[in-house]
């Protein structure tokens, strides 16, 4: 049986060939007075392969009537093309209807709006945007492992249902067997979560740090890179339901080295995509954003800038910019505030670090000022904040202290205590958001566009 060839492959071989076997979706059908040109696309690129169907072929009636989105199976030779725009065509020796189309197919040829296109995202792989999208995300995925693996980092697989809140947002979506019309109740009336399948209350997670930590103090370096859930009810282009995180934990490690960790992969992963992608990124480039390619070069050329929480809170408010947000010591930082310091003052990515203590999680290490903790945020132009980290708190006193003033009871983090109890070390790691690397990398404004099926606030349609 003769073998299939990609797309791809097709294009990309360097002589003729007699007989190659073509399989994709037809994208477009012209008729001329003896043939019919098919352009021909399997997902392996960007480009279509044209196909030439010759009126004396058998089935020639069947062939003038395929519409766009028809499944097919072309033998023939590949040939030097005799028009313009492609190296080689596939001469058909035979065209095989595997599945067709009917006119309803919603994907024609004119552009369609991302807002139409996600209305059927089973079928927006197959436009030209989305498929560069999803190769590219692939891509980043395998950039990502090489990236940790080539270090000596360890992948580790935390858990997706958990009892924790790392994060102490109460951005949680409830994992539970209970029957909701009529749930076991305590004499207290509360719900008898003893009752539920995994005998306590459980979530799924929103991140995989605190499980990573007990894996960094014991093999050192390692990463997760997995799905996380957030139940929190924003709306913007740039928050997901469901995403996934990338968290590298490393042990003797602190927050400079964090900084520099986090730098090094987010400029590795670039220049990776910029290298493997190079044919989908100049789509994104032509359509979607034409500042994208000297907008990552420029990246990849230069430091991010370093500053204190601190000093962005002094820059922000001596810039004279009026913010819908007000700016004050104390309080988060807003879209528009790390946007500002990345687009309009600093012009280059940027990290903020050592954070009010207020308003940072338990697990950050307090520093000595006893004011703010070892946190850092890098913020890149056009998103904002793309990773979250920090040092973690290494001293069981200050981490015990730590809790209770997020009102957390220690005694529900033993497991996570006991890092502190048995050979405890200075420990750093961050989490960096999948999805907001890929919007900074194709340019894609909206995390809805870079992610298959998204679960965003009232939508997990397919
Ligand atoms: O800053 P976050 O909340 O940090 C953590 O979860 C830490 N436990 C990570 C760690 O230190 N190991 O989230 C990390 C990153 C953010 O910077 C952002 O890029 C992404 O995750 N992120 C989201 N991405 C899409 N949709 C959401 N709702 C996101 N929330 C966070
Ligand atoms: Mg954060």
């Amino acid at each position: 049986m003769l073998k299939s060839t990609s797309v791809k492959d097709a294009l990309a071989r360097t002589a003729p060939h007699d007989l190659l076997l073509v399989q994709g979706w037809v994208r477009t059908r012209r008729d001329a007075k003896t043939f019919s040109f098919l352009e021909v696309n399997d997902g392996s690129c960007l480009k279509s392969l044209q196909v030439i169907a010759d009126a004396a072929l058998p089935n020639y009636a069947e062939i003038q009537h395929l519409n766009t989105g028809a499944a097919i199976a072309v033998r023939g030779a590949l040939v030097a093309s005799q028009g313009q725009g492609q190296k080689w065509e596939l001469k058909a020796q035979a065209v095989e209807l595997v599945g067709p189309a009917d006119a309803t197919y919603p994907l024609q040829k004119k552009g369609h709006t991302p807002e139409f296109l996600r209305e059927i995202a089973h079928l927006r792989p197959r436009s030209n945007l989305f498929g560069c999208v999803f190769r590219v995300r692939s891509r980043l995925a395998f950039a990502i492992h090489q990236f940790f693996q080539e270090r000596g980092f360890v992948y580790v697989h935390t858990p997706i249902v958990t009892g924790s809140d790392c994060e102490g947002a109460g951005e949680l979506f409830r994992v539970t067997t209970l029957n909701l019309k009529d749930p076991p109740r305590r004499d207290d009336g509360e719900i008898d979560y003893a009752k539920d399948f995994f005998a306590r209350p459980t979530y799924l997670t929103v991140s995989g740090q605190l499980e990573a930590e007990a894996f960094a103090c014991s093999l050192s370096r390692v990463y997760t890179f997995g799905p996380t859930f957030r139940a929190e009810n924003s709306n913007t282009s740039r928050h997901a339901s469901e995403f996934w995180m990338i968290e590298p934990e490393v042990a003797f490690c602190d927050l400079a080295g964090n900084m520099e960790l986090a730098e090094t992969f987010v400029k590795h992963l670039i220049r990776d995509v910029r290298t493997h992608c190079a044919e989908d990124l100049e789509l994104f480039a032509k359509f979607v954003d034409q500042g994208l390619l000297p907008r990552l070069d420029f990246v990849l050329e230069r430091p991010f800038q370093r500053v204190s929480y601190t000093e962005a809170v002094e820059l922000l408010t001596k810039s004279g910019h009026k913010f819908e947000y007000p700016v004050e010591y104390g309080t988060n930082l807003q879209s528009e505030h790390e946007r500002f310091l990345t687009e309009e003052h600093f012009k280059c990515p940027v990290t903020v670090f050592n954070y009010p203590k207020e308003i940072k999680p338990f697990y950050m290490r307090l520093n000595d000022d006893g004011k703010t903790v070892a946190a850092m945020d890098v913020l890149v132009p056009g998103i904002g904040e793309i990773v979250g980290g920090s040092q973690r708190e290494e001293r069981l006193d200050v981490l015990e202290a730590g809790m209770r003033r997020h009102q957390l009871d220690p005694k529900d983090y033993g497991w996570y205590l006991d890092l502190r109890r048995y050979g405890t070390v200075p420990h750093s790691g961050f989490g960096l958001g999948f999805e907001r690397m890929l919007m900074f990398v194709t340019g894609v404004a909206n995390i809805r566009d870079v992610v298959p099926f998204a679960r965003t606030p009232g939508n997990a349609a397919f």
